[in-house]
């Protein structure tokens, strides 16, 4: 009898302790948003090149960020939050924090899991200084009040199980090569974490999570084939195609790209730096 009451509380405590484990939250340096220009300008500059209008901009008024859009998935519909500083329906309120917990650790401000149509995997590899000015500039928009509805996911789909799927993917994540050169490893930044290319580009395990050891090979979307991004289906082009290519989505057989690309071209890559530009070419060409 003694024995099962032991056995018993050292499983609970046992549980208790990996629960606590699994779902604690992670530890931040105390860190503040800046109001100054020079940091909204370069927030700017950085939600573009992250492509975060390609989903968050309104789906009413498409000039705010104020969100709606339905992203369709095997998983379900999701609809895309309201990133205005709207206090009840936009993220009034945010700390710098909340910023670091969202794009670093998929987290909200209370604790809770978001799922992954929100990139944050991708977005993980960004430095807190590009998240802090990220969110120097989303704080300097108007709010704009717009109540988006809530997903419509299968019964059995909680957002306490990305925990777990988080800790899987961890454990799938595979080393990049180590590159020294300055533009490729500012090209290897804008591709893997700002510019999120491997989310399209990467194929999918069964649970969803880029197959990272098959890094840009292409992947099916839907009905769609999203193309190979590595050095061979890329013979054919130039970096100097490359670059082009991300400024206006002409290939170099003169055709223009179409799909979910376009949305990318128009609100990210042709909104770059031509330095940028220049980087994600040197980067995608680079011999391996
Ligand atoms: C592929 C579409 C997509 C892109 C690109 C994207 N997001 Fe999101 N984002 C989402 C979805 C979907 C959610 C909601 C996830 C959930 O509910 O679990 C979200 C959630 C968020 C949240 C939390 C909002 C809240 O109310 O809790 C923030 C902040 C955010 N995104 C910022 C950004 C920023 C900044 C970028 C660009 C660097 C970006 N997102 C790019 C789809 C996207
Ligand atoms: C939202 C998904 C998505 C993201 C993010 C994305 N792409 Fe694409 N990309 C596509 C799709 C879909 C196509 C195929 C479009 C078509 O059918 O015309 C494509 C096509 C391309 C092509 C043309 C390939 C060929 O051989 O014709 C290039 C080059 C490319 N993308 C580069 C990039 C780069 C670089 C990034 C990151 C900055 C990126 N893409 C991010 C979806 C995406």
């Amino acid at each position: 009898m003694k024995m099962r009451v032991t056995l018993v509380v050292g499983c609970a405590v046992i549980g208790l302790l990996l629960g606590y484990w699994l779902l604690a939250m992670p530890q931040l340096s105390q860190v503040a948003i800046s109001d100054t220009p020079v940091a909204i300008a370069r927030g700017e500059y950085l939600i573009s090149a992250g492509g975060c209008v390609s989903c968050h901009a309104g789906s009413v008024d498409s000039s705010s960020m104020s969100g709606g859009l339905a992203l369709v998935s095997e998983f379900g519909t999701f609809y895309v939050p309201n990133i205005t500083p709207h206090p009840e329906t936009g993220i009034g309120g945010w700390q710098a924090k909340d910023f670091l917990l969202a794009m670093r650790h998929g987290r909200s401000p209370d604790g809770g899991y978001y799922y992954p149509a929100f990139p944050y995997r991708s977005y993980a590899g960004l430095s807190d200084q590009d998240i802090l000015d990220m969110a120097a500039y989303l704080v300097s928009l108007p709010p704009v009040e717009s109540q988006v509805p809530p997903h419509e996911l299968p019964f059995w789909l909680f957002r306490w199980m990305m925990a777990v799927w988080n800790l899987i993917a961890d454990f799938l994540q595979s080393d990049f090569e180590s590159l020294s050169d300055p533009a490729q490893l500012r090209g290897a930044y804008l591709a893997r974490h700002l510019g999120h290319c491997g989310e399209c580009h990467t194929p999918r395990n069964v649970l969803g999570m880029s197959v990272l050891t098959q890094e840009f090979a292409g992947a099916t979307m839907g009905e769609g084939h999203v193309e190979a991004l590595n050095s061979e289906a890329l013979r054919g082009w130039t970096e100097e195609d490359f670059a082009f290519f991300l400024f206006l989505g002409m290939k170099p057989d003169g055709d223009y790209v179409g799909g979910k690309m376009e949305p990318v071209i128009e609100h990210n890559t042709s909104r770059l730096t031509e330095e940028d530009r220049q980087a994600l070419a040197a980067f995608f060409k680079r011999q391996i």
